[in-house]
Formats: C-alpha cells, sequence, structure tokens
C-alpha cells in the first residue's frame, strides 16, 4: 500500500508547501493554498514522465524551417484565432463561463475535422454519450469518423486513443478526467496538473492536435493551476454575455499565431454560425438620430469592427452619483468623466452616468475614448449625434486627442458600410489617403470633437 502524504498547493501557480500558509511563497497570492492528498507512486511516476530522446544541440542556421503545416478547419473564425488552422501536435485550452457554448463549439469543430476524413475521438467527462448524440443531431453532426466516449479514467482514454489512433482529440473537459495513480480528486491542483502533462506528451509524442475544455473560476481564469497556460500551446477564451446570442472567441496565447485575433460567432437553434461580417450585426439595432448613441471603430485584432456605443446621463437620486459602464473598463469612464468635468466643464457631479456597449461586446483599446466621451456628452446636453459619423481616438487627461495605430483600416471599415464622416485624430492622418466620398475631420482636442460631432 502506498504511502498517503499531505501537501498543500497553491491554485494559482501550483507552488507546493508541506504546511498551509496564508501567502504562497511562489507568487505570493493570498489564500491560494489548499490541501491535497496525494500518493506516492514510484514506478509509475517514472512511466509518467517526458519520453527522452537524445538529441545534440546544433546551429540555428542548420535546423529545417518551414511552414508549421496546419489543418484549416471549414469554421475560417476558429482558422483566423488559431492562426491559420489547428498544428499536428498542439495542445489547445479552451476555457469559457459553464453554458457558454464550448461544447457546441468544440463538437462543431469535431464535425469539421471528421468531415475532412480526420479521425475524431471526442471524449465527454460531463454528457452521456446519448446526451452528445442528441447535441450532434441538433447540430447536424453526424459523420461516420467522429468517435465519442464518455470517460473520465485517464487509463481508459489512453486506451481508446490507442484504439481509434485519432488525429483530432477533444476532451471535455479537463476538471473531470482523473489519473488513478493519483490520489487527489478530479479538479484538483495535482491531478489537473498530471492530466494537463499527459495529454500534452500524447500530443506531441503521437502528432494528435489536441483540444482541452477548461472550467473557468468566478473571477474568469481557467481553473487550476497558472502553469496549465504555460503548459498548452494555445489558450483560448469562449466569451459573451449569456443573452445575447455573439460569442467571440479570443486567443490569449498562441505560441503558432498572433493572440490579438478574435473569432465571431452567434448562437442560434442549430448551433453557432460564423460571423462574417460583425460590423453589421453590431449595428443592426441601432437606433438613428438619438442622443448619446455613437459608432466607434475599434480594432479586433487584425480586423475593424464598427460597434455602438451608448451613454445616458441623468439626474441623480443619490448623494454620490452612479457610474456604470458595460463592456467598457470602468477607470477609463471615470476618466473621461473627469476629463469632461475639468477640460470642457461639464458638471456632472449631480449626474447618473451609463455608459453600454451594444451587443455584449467588450472593447479595451484606449482608441474608444473619443466615442464615449461624445456619447456622454450628447446625452448630457440631449443633443443627437449624426447617424453617419464613425468617432474614434484616445483621449488625454488635458483633454487632448492622441493617435492611434491602424486608422487607415478603421477608415476603410467605415467607408465599407456607407458612413459619411469619421472623427479622429489629426496626428494620425499622416502617410495614408482617405477613401474617396467619406468626410475626414481631424481633431486635436475633446472639444474639437464635440463641436464637430455635436455642433
Ligand atoms: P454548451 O455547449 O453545453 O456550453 P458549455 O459546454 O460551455 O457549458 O452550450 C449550452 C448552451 O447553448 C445551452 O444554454 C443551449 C445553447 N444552445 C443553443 O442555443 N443552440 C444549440 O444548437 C445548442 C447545441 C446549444
Ligand atoms: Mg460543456
Amino acid at each position: 500500500m502506498a504511502k498517503i502524504k499531505s501537501k498543500f498547493v497553491c491554485t494559482d501557480c501550483g507552488t507546493e508547501s508541506p504546511k498551509w500558509l496564508g501567502k504562497c511563497p511562489g507568487c505570493h497570492a493570498w489564500n491560494t493554498m489548499v490541501e491535497e492528498k496525494e500518493t506516492v507512486v514510484k514506478t509509475q511516476g517514472v512511466g509518467l514522465r517526458m519520453v527522452h530522446t537524445k538529441e545534440k544541440a546544433q546551429s540555428i542556421i542548420h535546423i529545417e524551417s518551414g511552414q508549421e503545416p496546419r489543418i484549416e478547419t471549414r469554421m475560417q473564425e476558429l482558422n483566423r484565432v488559431l492562426g491559420g488552422g489547428v498544428v499536428p501536435g498542439s495542445l489547445i485550452l479552451v476555457g469559457g463561463d459553464p453554458g457558454i457554448g464550448k461544447s457546441t463549439l468544440l463538437l462543431q469543430t469535431s464535425h469539421a475535422m471528421a468531415v475532412k476524413g480526420l479521425k475524431v475521438l471526442y471524449i465527454s467527462g460531463e454528457e452521456s454519450v446519448r446526451q452528445t448524440r442528441l447535441r450532434a443531431d441538433r447540430l447536424g453532426a453526424l459523420t461516420e469518423m467522429l468517435y465519442v466516449l464518455c470517460e473520465t479514467n485517464m487509463d481508459h482514454i489512453n486506451d481508446a486513443i490507442e484504439t481509434i489512433a485519432p488525429d483530432f482529440l477533444v476532451i471535455d473537459s479537463i476538471q473531470t478526467v482523473y489519473d488513478p495513480n493519483v490520489q487527489s480528486a478530479p479538479g484538483s491542483v495535482a491531478q489537473v496538473r498530471e492530466c494537463t502533462a499527459h495529454f500534452m506528451r500524447v500530443a506531441k509524442i503521437k502528432g494528435i492536435a489536441t483540444v482541452l475544455v477548461g472550467h473557468v473560476t468566478k473571477e474568469g481564469a481557467i481553473a487550476g493551476p497558472r502553469l496549465l497556460e504555460h503548459m498548452v500551446d494555445c489558450v483560448l477564451y469562449f466569451e459573451g454575455e449569456r443573452h445575447h446570442t455573439y460569442r467571440l472567441l479570443r486567443a490569449v496565447k498562441n505560441r503558432f499565431g498572433s493572440t490579438n485575433e478574435i473569432g465571431i460567432f452567434e448562437m442560434g437553434e442549430e448551433g453557432l454560425r460564423e460571423v462574417a461580417n460583425p460590423s453589421e450585426l453590431f449595428l443592426s439595432e441601432r437606433p438613428l438620430g438619438v442622443s448619446g448613441s455613437t459608432v466607434v471603430a475599434s480594432m479586433e485584432g487584425t480586423r475593424p469592427v464598427l460597434v455602438e456605443l451608448q451613454a445616458l446621463v441623468a439626474t441623480t437620486n443619490f448623494p454620490s452619483p452612479r457610474r456604470m459602464s458595460t463592456g467598457i473598463d470602468h477607470n477609463r469612464m471615470a476618466l473621461i468623466i473627469a476629463v469632461l468635468e475639468k477640460r470642457i466643464g461639464m458638471f456632472l457631479q449631480t449626474q447618473d452616468a451609463y455608459l453600454n456597449v451594444a451587443g455584449g461586446v467588450k472593447l479595451d483599446e484606449p482608441a474608444v475614448d473619443l466615442a464615449a466621451a461624445v456619447s456622454l456628452a450628447s446625452s448630457f446636453r440631449d443633443a443627437p449625434t449624426k447617424p453617419f459619423d464613425v468617432i474614434f481616438g484616445e483621449v488625454g487627461l488635458t483633454g487632448e486627442v492622441r493617435a492611434v495605430s491602424r486608422a487607415e483600416q478603421r477608415v476603410k471599415e467605415a467607408e465599407k458600410l456607407g458612413f459619411k464622416r469619421v472623427i479622429m485624430p489629426e496626428k494620425s492622418l499622416k502617410g495614408w489617403k482617405a477613401p474617396e466620398g467619406i468626410e475626414i475631420i481631424g481633431v486635436n482636442t475633446v472639444s474639437e470633437a464635440l463641436k464637430a460631432a455635436l455642433g
């Protein structure tokens, strides 16, 4: 009988300690040490280590280069996020809130892969085979080459991988899988770490592209040790507001491509549908000629997206006014309100202010500042904005409008969707020519922008 040891492991960085500590000595986070019981199985441990092949160091110019081979899925949005397709032998981690559509996305991807003639093994630890079949019926994801297994025991999963020898493997989810040689409960730090390390070896040695689904914690990070994210090749987050149908797939780490890309999907009756032209979708419900509404050109990765911003400024009933924002950082909104008060002279201290990005999108680049400022001012003054304006620019603390990147692409997108005017930083005008048929107004201060937008 193996000896059962107890130890404390940090859920953030995986640092171990023989006794409980309030503060992790590794990453200095508070309250992250949890108790784990682990059987020390020495013989098994050796078998689980990396298979060593002795290699010699070689000069970098003698190493064969060339493009990473990629399996292109039929889902363009997924290809884009992964940097051009799935790399064989790569390990991809997909995180997201419960019910956001991770299983749906991966079943659809599995189907798309199987249709291409690849052998796919979809392992579900959360749903029965019948439930998966029902979902596949709904999604129209029925292919001979798609194999489904409902299993959580790592040994059995290994057997299935041996017999099926898939090209594409999905583990839904990593928190439900357990290695019987590790005594901790499924989902614990030790289990998640061991199982991920195991799948990494399987992926690399057998060349199977593997996707792990990960649960997220209350704070929105993938549950389990932080080093999980270090171990895998790509970390993707599937996000969206539950009450909206849009879903965004965002890469936060990608060893084979850029991390700026996002893929946009819409959840419907028959599963996820790709959204090829997001701007059109985000602007489809926009009211015209009302106060507080502006359109901003924001970059999502390499792609410009036009999104509607809405502000409502109304007299407050509270001693300290409310400031609420959805889709925009709360601190940025506070900064813009302070600039409007101090530099433009708007008296907002007796006003509640709400700022909302329509469609449940999150905008986190400073180029949305100017549109936010115009929206707030427009609502405060009750002056409607012009329906054919697009606004972007960063706002500085002195009320100046600062240059932003990729101005040309933003303007082109505005022109493509039929907008007539763009209000943007004057400093971003150099080095390119605006397309015909669109008027460009370069501004240097917030006050100039307000004059141009609200008259
Ligand atoms: P699911 O993929 O099970 O989420 P996760 O694996 O991230 O927990 O998605 C579940 C939600 O998606 C559920 O609320 C129903 C909805 N849904 C649709 O709207 N249309 C569909 O075709 C499917 C399969 C699910
Ligand atoms: Mg699921």
